[in-house]
C-alpha cells in the first residue's frame, strides 16, 4: 500500500499507472465496515483503488462538528493495509485547497431540502472537495454510501455540472447487528446511546412495513412521537420524499419510488439515515 501526502506524488504514481481503471473512494477517516465495503466494491471493479482520508473543514457548518469529528489515523492505515488498498492519499487542508479556487454550485431543489436546509453551506463544500479530487484524481468510478442518500444525488448532479467522466456508485448502508447505519459518528456515542440509537432503525423499518394502510402524515406522526419519548433524542426532520428528486410528498401517490430521510440528534451527536419504502 502506498501513501502519498502531495499531489504531485499522487500525480506521478496515477501516471506511470495510467493504463489502469481507477476507483476512488473519498473518506473522512474513523473508517468502518461501511467504508471497507466500498473498498470491496472498488476493487470488484476497478484495478487500481486510491482511498482519501481528509476531514474536508469547508463541509462543516458548525466548528464544534469539525472539532469533534474522530480521527484515528494509524488504526485507518492498519485496516486499509489488511484490505489491500493499493493507495491511501492523505492530504493537509492546504495541498487540497492553495491552487484551487473555490465556487458556489446550484443544485438547485435538491440541494434546498433535508441536510440541504438544516446544515447551510454543507453540500457545496462537499461538491468543492469532491470537483478537487476529480481534478486531481480522475478516477473511473468513484463509491459512495447510500446512508448519505443527498449526498450522493449532489455528486450525480455535479458529474453532469462540471462534465465529469467519473462515474458514480452508489453503495447499500451497512448497519450494526442492532440495526444503527454504521457512520464514523457513532463513535462519539456512549455505550447506552449507541445502545437506544437502534430506535432510529427500528422506526424507520416500522414506516416501511405500515405504508400500505397508513397515509404519509400518520408515518410523519408516528415517527415523531415515538422517536421523542426517548428523551434524549431530538428529531430535527423526518421526511418521506421522492428518491430521485428528493422532493417531499404528501401522498403515497406521488411517487414510484419513495424514501424516509431522518436526522436525529442524540446529546450533541447528529445521525442520520434513510431507508427505501419502495420502488
Ligand atoms: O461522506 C463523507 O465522508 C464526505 O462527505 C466525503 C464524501 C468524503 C467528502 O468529504
Amino acid at each position: 500500500m502506498l501513501i502519498f501526502e502531495s499531489v504531485s506524488a499522487l500525480q506521478q504514481h496515477l501516471q506511470e499507472n495510467s493504463n489502469k481503471s481507477i476507483g476512488f473512494v473519498p473518506t473522512m477517516g474513523a473508517l468502518h465496515k461501511g467504508h471497507l465495503s466500498l473498498i470491496d466494491a472498488s476493487q470488484q471493479k476497478c484495478e487500481l483503488t486510491v482511498c482519501s482520508i481528509f476531514v474536508n473543514p469547508t463541509q462543516f457548518n458548525k466548528q464544534e462538528d469539525l472539532e469533534k469529528y474522530p480521527r484515528n489515523i494509524e488504526q485507518d492505515l492498519k485496516l486499509l493495509e489488511q484490505k489491500k488498498c493499493d493507495v491511501v492519499f492523505l492530504p493537509t487542508v492546504e495541498e487540497m485547497y492553495d491552487n484551487y479556487t473555490f465556487q458556489e454550485f446550484d443544485f438547485g431543489s435538491l440541494g434546498n431540502v433535508m441536510e440541504g436546509e438544516h446544515r447551510p453551506g454543507h453540500f457545496n463544500g462537499v461538491a468543492n472537495v469532491i470537483q478537487r479530487f476529480f481534478e486531481i484524481i480522475n478516477p473511473t468510478y468513484a463509491f459512495f454510501g447510500e446512508k448519505d442518500f443527498q449526498q450522493l444525488a449532489i455528486v450525480k448532479a455535479l458529474v453532469k455540472q462540471i462534465s465529469s467522466p467519473t462515474k458514480i456508485i452508489g453503495c447499500p448502508i451497512l448497519r450494526e447487528e442492532t440495526g444503527l447505519a454504521m457512520s464514523s459518528r457513532n463513535e462519539r456515542l456512549n455505550s447506552s446511546d449507541r445502545n437506544e440509537a437502534q430506535l432510529i432503525y427500528k422506526l424507520l423499518s416500522d414506516v416501511k412495513q405500515k405504508y400500505l394502510t397508513c397515509s404519509v402524515a400518520d408515518m410523519k406522526n408516528y415517527f415523531a412521537e415515538n422517536l421523542t419519548k426517548t428523551k434524549k433524542f431530538e428529531l430535527e426532520y423526518f421526511d418521506i420524499a421522492d428518491g430521485n428528486t428528493l422532493q417531499p410528498i404528501a401522498d403515497w401517490s406521488q411517487s414510484n419510488y419513495c424514501v424516509a430521510f431522518t436526522a436525529v440528534n442524540v446529546g450533541n451527536v447528529r445521525l442520520i439515515d434513510n431507508i427505501t419504502i419502495f420502488n
